[in-house]
């Protein structure tokens, strides 16, 4: 088997060390040498962003909110869901994978911040969503492992009370948002109804149809 060959690391604040590695055509992110993606599987990236954009491709001006970037595979899934005027704003805590995603890791999901309906923002999803109000169609959040599992201690506040109330604040009525999860995550659900949302948690394959699946809790702002 080749081995893997890392194409750059980041030192970041209150993170450490963020690595871009390839081994043939896979690319991996890790984060403290830890696996945060993988570009061997994505399916369920891409079913996040068709669950939570599945009333949005005939909405003029629909507005999203993607974080984290990643590799990109969720904000292309939805820019192929949303019409021409619509406007896609991706909120990424770290520089280095902003400028991967500008470079080599551009084709993966076909460029998808070329495009012109998408504005990057870097920084925390969380302090984002607190400056808006009823502002998006839907929010979807890919940061961490899911709501129990977190490469970003600080993440946890945004799978809390608060930060779920920040989610639906930030939403418009009958808004979506969307939060992918490595696996299930016990009381969860029950979170986020607490914070106002309906619920409905969906179970997409990581990759094809069969084998691992992950965890999509999927909240409507309303009934
Ligand atoms: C698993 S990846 C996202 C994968 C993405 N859905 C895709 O399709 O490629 C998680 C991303 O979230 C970023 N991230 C982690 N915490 C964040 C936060 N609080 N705000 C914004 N981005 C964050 C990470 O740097 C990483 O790029």
């Amino acid at each position: 088997m080749k081995p893997w060959e890392t194409l750059d690391t980041a030192q970041v604040p209150d993170v450490g060390e963020v690595t871009l590695a390839r081994r043939g055509d896979e690319y991996v992110l890790r984060v403290r040498g830890q696996t945060l993606m993988s570009s061997r599987r994505h399916g369920s990236e891409e079913s996040l962003a068709e669950a939570g954009c599945a009333d949005l491709a005939g909405k003029s001006g629909a507005r999203v909110l993607v974080g984290g970037l990643g590799f990109g595979y969720t904000v292309r899934a939805v820019l192929d869901r949303v019409g021409p005027n619509a406007r896609v704003t991706v909120a990424e805590l770290l520089p280095a994978v902003i400028a991967w995603n500008r470079g080599p890791l551009a084709p993966l999901a076909g460029a998808p911040l070329e495009d012109p309906r998408v504005t990057v923002v870097e920084g925390d999803v969380g302090a984002l969503m607190a400056r808006h109000t009823a502002t998006f169609d839907a929010i979807l959040l890919d940061v961490d492992n899911g709501p129990t599992a977190l490469t970003h201690p600080d993440n946890q506040g945004l799978y809390g009370l608060a930060g779920l109330a920040r989610a639906f604040h930030a939403l418009r009525p009958r808004g979506t948002l969307g939060i992918w999860s490595a696996g299930p995550a016990p009381g969860f659900e029950r979170r986020m109804g607490q914070a106002g949302f309906t619920v409905q948690v969906l179970h997409p394959a990581a990759h094809g149809t069969k084998g691992t699946r992950h965890t999509l809790f999927m909240g409507r702002r309303g009934p």
